[in-house]
C-alpha cells in the first residue's frame, strides 16, 4: 500500500502545485489583460455630471469678456499657443467691396496635400460661387518636420493664391489642437469681419448652397423634416482606456467617464460670437491633444451648446446622383478627382 500510495501522493502534490502555479499565472495574466483594456482605469473615473471642471478650474466668463474688450483680465491666460505665423496673408479678409463676409472657410490641411487644395479652390472653396454672397477660403498649415522642398513649394503656392496660413509647429495628428487654435487666433486677429466661420478638413465634400441654407435657418434644415429636430447634441461617448488605442487617454489627462458633448465631424460652423468666445475660452483651457474633444471642453466652459445636424456626415455618405440633395458636408473625399466629379455633378443638379 505504502509503496503504491507514495508515488501517487508525490505526483499528486506536484500536480497541485503545478495547478496552483498555473492558476496564479492565469490570474496574473488576466489582471494584466484587464489592466491593458483599461478595466481598472474605469474604476477610478469620476462621474461626468454638472460638477464637471477642467483646468482652469473656475468661472472664466469674466476673463473672456475682459479679453474681448481689450481689457486686462484678472487672471492671465493659462494656455496660449505662441507659435509664429510664417505665412500670414493678412490682407485676405480686407475687401473694398464687402465689409462683412457671409462665411469664411478655414480648411485644416497638410503641406503635402497640394492637389486637395487645388480641388477645393475649384469646387466648394471657390470664392465667387455666388456674386451676391461674399465668401473666403483659407488653408491652415503647420510645418513639415524635415522636407524643405515641400516648404519651398508651399511658399510659391501661398504667393500665387494668397490663401495659405502657416504657423511654425510640427504638423502631426496629435498637434491638431494647435492647428485649430492657431486658426482661431488668426481669424480673431485678421478676419473678424464674417458672420460665420466654417472649419473643414481638406478631405471633405461641402455643398455651399446647403451651408448657406443651413445658416439661414439651422433649426428647420432641411425643410422637409416634419418630426421634432434634435437640438443640442447629446452624443454619449467615453474616453478610450485601452492602452493600445490611438485615442488612449490616461486618468491624469482626463479623469471623467464621459466626454462633454462634442462635434465628431471634420466640419463645423461657428458664428462670429461663438468664435470669439471659443478662442478666448481656449486660453483658459488646459491643452488636450485631440482637437474635437478640446473644443468640446472649451464649448462646455463657454456655455456654448453644440447643435446637431444629421446632414454633416461623419462617415462618407455613399454617393448616388440623387441622394446628396440635402447633404451639407461628407467625409471621405481624400481623392481630389472624386471631389471634383461629385461636386460638379451636384452643382449641375442645383445641390451644391
Ligand atoms: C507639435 O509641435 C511642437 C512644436 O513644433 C513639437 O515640438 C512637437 O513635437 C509636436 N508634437 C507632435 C506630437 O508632433
Amino acid at each position: 500500500m505504502y509503496c503504491l500510495l507514495r508515488p501517487c501522493f508525490q505526483t499528486g502534490l506536484r500536480l497541485t502545485s503545478k495547478i496552483r502555479l498555473t492558476y496564479i499565472c492565469i490570474f496574473i495574466s488576466l489582471i494584466a489583460l484587464l489592466d491593458f483594456f483599461g478595466a481598472f482605469t474605469h474604476l477610478f473615473e469620476i462621474t461626468y455630471d454638472s460638477n464637471f471642471v477642467y483646468p482652469y478650474e473656475g468661472d472664466v466668463h469674466e476673463f473672456v469678456n475682459a479679453l474681448r474688450h481689450n481689457e486686462e483680465p484678472a487672471i492671465k491666460p493659462i494656455n496660449e499657443y505662441k507659435y509664429t505665423f510664417l505665412l500670414n496673408n493678412q490682407q485676405k479678409c480686407i475687401d473694398v467691396a464687402y465689409s462683412t463676409f457671409r462665411v469664411v472657410y478655414i480648411v485644416k490641411s497638410s503641406i503635402e496635400n497640394f492637389e486637395r487644395r487645388s480641388a477645393i479652390r475649384n469646387s466648394w472653396g471657390f470664392e465667387k460661387r455666388f456674386f451676391d454672397v461674399p465668401l473666403r477660403t483659407i488653408f491652415m498649415l503647420g510645418l513639415h518636420p524635415y522636407d524643405d522642398e515641400l516648404q519651398a513649394k508651399v511658399k510659391i503656392e501661398a504667393a500665387k493664391y494668397k490663401d495659405i496660413i502657416q504657423a511654425d509647429f510640427i504638423d502631426s495628428y496629435y498637434n491638431n489642437t494647435i492647428k485649430t487654435v492657431m486658426g482661431f487666433k488668426w481669424l480673431v486677429k485678421y478676419c473678424p469681419n464674417s458672420k460665420f466661420y466654417m472649419f473643414v478638413d481638406d478631405d471633405i465634400y461641402v455643398s455651399v448652397k446647403n451651408v448657406l441654407r443651413f445658416i439661414r435657418n439651422p433649426v428647420n434644415y432641411p425643410d422637409y423634416l416634419k418630426e421634432p429636430k434634435k437640438i443640442g447634441f447629446v452624443f454619449v461617448s467615453s474616453p478610450h482606456r485601452h492602452k493600445s488605442s490611438k485615442w488612449y487617454i490616461s486618468l491624469s489627462e482626463y479623469p471623467y467617464h464621459l466626454w462633454p458633448p462634442y462635434i465628431t465631424a471634420g466640419a463645423y460652423i461657428l458664428s462670429k460670437e461663438a468664435l470669439l468666445d471659443m478662442y478666448y475660452t481656449s486660453l483658459y483651457t488646459k491643452h488636450f491633444k485631440f482637437d474635437d474633444i478640446f473644443l468640446g471642453i472649451v464649448a462646455k466652459k463657454a456655455d456654448i451648446e453644440p447643435f446637431h445636424c444629421e446632414e454633416f456626415h461623419f462617415h462618407k455618405k455613399d454617393y448616388t446622383k440623387f441622394n446628396y440633395k440635402y447633404v451639407i458636408t461628407s467625409h471621405g473625399y481624400e481623392n481630389p478627382n472624386e471631389l471634383l466629379t461629385v461636386w460638379n455633378e451636384q452643382k449641375a443638379l442645383g445641390n451644391a
